[in-house]
């Protein structure tokens, strides 16, 4: 499993060794934001066994067909969809806690995938929908106009350095695209313990002007209750971060 110091590692390589992506980069739309670096993680065998049992039934695979919320859940009820959920800590709490709301989690790193559909079956959620692909091309193609009730981006990878400063997918377009897909008054809800990256979310975010300030303009929100502590979020910490949410409404 990949830890957050691993992530660290990854990011501090991934201009070197992603050399061929970088022409990529420089047309920063939203289609092209990289934002994270696939890894050749090892897959426990737990981790591969779920892939191999339970994706079929808990995974939607990447298309560039809308989908129907109602035929993939067999209901309608408001939509949350996670962007980088990691292992699924904070995606499965919120879809137990939530039975009356369907969850989209979107995760690129496949042992997290793993991870997060043994968790589905273990708590036996039935509103919970795994796709394994770019979240900003999950975005664009999968998700319905003005269809989500909530986007979650929870201590997304902050790129640290100035030269990666691209890489980070909050970004101007990245945020009309969330905007367009949320529902009219539905929340964007941010956390990041990299303080840097917080000031950079504050400033786009404010400058956004589909999206409205839930704290008042150019302030952080209070962190909610309900929030699970990731374990980015708790290295954070334990490192003496102080940890930031920004949440904004469609407007
Ligand atoms: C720093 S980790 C945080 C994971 C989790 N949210 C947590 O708090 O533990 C960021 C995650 O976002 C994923 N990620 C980054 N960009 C992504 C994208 N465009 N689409 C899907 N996943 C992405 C990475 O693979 C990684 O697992």
């Amino acid at each position: 499993m990949v830890t957050p110091d691993q992530f660290d590692i990854d990011q501090q390589n991934a201009t070197e060794s992603n050399n061929q992506s970088a022409a990529q980069d420089q047309r920063l739309t939203s289609q092209s934001i990289r934002s994270f670096v696939i890894r050749n993680g090892r897959l426990t065998k737990a981790q591969a066994q779920a892939i191999e049992q339970l994706l079929p039934q808990f995974g939607l695979s990447f298309s560039n067909q809308a989908l129907d919320y109602s035929a993939v859940f067999g209901r309608t009820a408001p939509v949350w969809l996670e962007i980088g959920f990691g292992n699924g800590d904070a995606l499965l709490d919120m879809a137990q806690q939530n039975p009356e709301f369907d969850f989209i989690g979107v995760e690129v790193h496949e042992p997290g995938v793993g991870q997060a559909l043994m968790g589905i079956q273990a708590r036996q959620l039935s509103n919970v929908r795994i796709v394994q692909h770019d979240a900003v091309e999950v975005l664009e193609k999968m998700i319905p106009a003005n269809s989500l009730a909530r986007v979650l981006l929870f201590f997304p990878d902050p790129w640290r350095k100035k030269r990666h400063f691209k890489r980070r997918i909050v970004q101007k377009e990245f945020l009309q695209l969330v905007s367009a897909r949320l529902a009219e008054n539905a929340i964007l809800h941010c956390a990041t313990d990299w303080e840097d990256y917080a000031h950079w979310m504050l400033e786009k975010l404010d400058q956004c002007d589909t999206l409205s300030n839930l704290a008042k303009p150019n302030d952080y929100s209070e962190r909610p209750a309900w929030r699970t502590q990731t374990r980015f979020e708790q290295r954070g910490i334990r490192l003496g971060h102080k940890v930031y949410d920004l949440l904004y409404a469609r407007c």
